[in-house]
């Protein structure tokens, strides 16, 4: 294997649509990487039939068998030290990470969060964004900091709020452009085009100084 080859680790704990969209693409030869493994936090999590399905190597990890956030993070780190890992993928992980885990793979873990952040961290975006009357919601794809929900963004993309909808409704929208950006985000970083360094991000080697929007353009690049 080539040393600048992409060795994914993929963390979980639910049902793994995220995992399933970065997974087809690289069997479509859309995305030149290789999912080394799949980690659950959760046994019964669908995401680990997926990767079963796909041959790929699972680990369950429950956080409820470790006394702390740091032994959890500990037996993580150990668990993917045999992998030889370029890139963690958190797809639905619920588990917030620690420094323990992050000092780890430096400038190396991205996370999806199903909101425009830096608005609607934490959970129940959905929910939260019909109380509030917005008319605009989508996800956004970053890099993974100390600060939860806070590191530097990649890319976003947007999507109506409608007078019609409940949060089922939105959040299937969100999802779809999810099953986009996601990828598209991996794609980047295994081809080097996406680099972060010091929480700055670089991308075709010029710093991007704002994150970036999905257009039909960058749809293009994911076939
Ligand atoms: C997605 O909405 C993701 O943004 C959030 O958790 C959900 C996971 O979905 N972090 P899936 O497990 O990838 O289907």
């Amino acid at each position: 294997m080539q040393d600048d080859f992409c060795s994914i680790a993929v963390l979980v704990s639910g049902g793994g649509s995220n995992l399933q969209s970065i997974l087809d693409h690289i069997q479509q030869g859309h995305i030149n990487a290789n999912i080394a493994c799949v980690i659950s936090s959760n046994p019964n999590a669908y995401s680990l039939v997926r990767a079963k399905q796909a041959n790929i190597p699972t680990h369950v990890i429950e956080h409820t068998r470790y006394a702390s956030r740091e032994a959890f993070d500990q037996e993580l780190v150990r668990t993917l030290e045999v992998y030889n890992i370029k890139l963690i993928v958190l797809a639905g992980f619920m588990r917030v990470l620690s420094n323990t885990f992050i000092t780890a793979y430096p400038g190396r873990i991205l996370n999806i969060h199903p909101s425009l952040l830096p608005k609607f961290p934490g959970l129940h975006t959905h929910q939260r964004v019909l109380e509030a009357n917005e008319t605009e919601h989508g996800c956004s794809v970053h890099f993974v900091t100390a600060n939860l929900d806070q590191g530097p963004l990649v890319i976003q993309a947007k999507v109506p709020v409608k007078t019609t909808d409940n949060t089922e409704r939105l959040a299937a929208r969100v999802l779809e452009k999810e099953h986009i950006i996601y990828p598209l985000a991996v794609k980047w970083f295994s081809q080097n085009k996406l680099i972060c360094l010091d929480n700055a991000i670089y991308f075709d080697n010029e710093p991007l100084s704002t994150h970036i929007i999905l257009t039909t353009k960058h749809e293009i690049e994911l076939q």
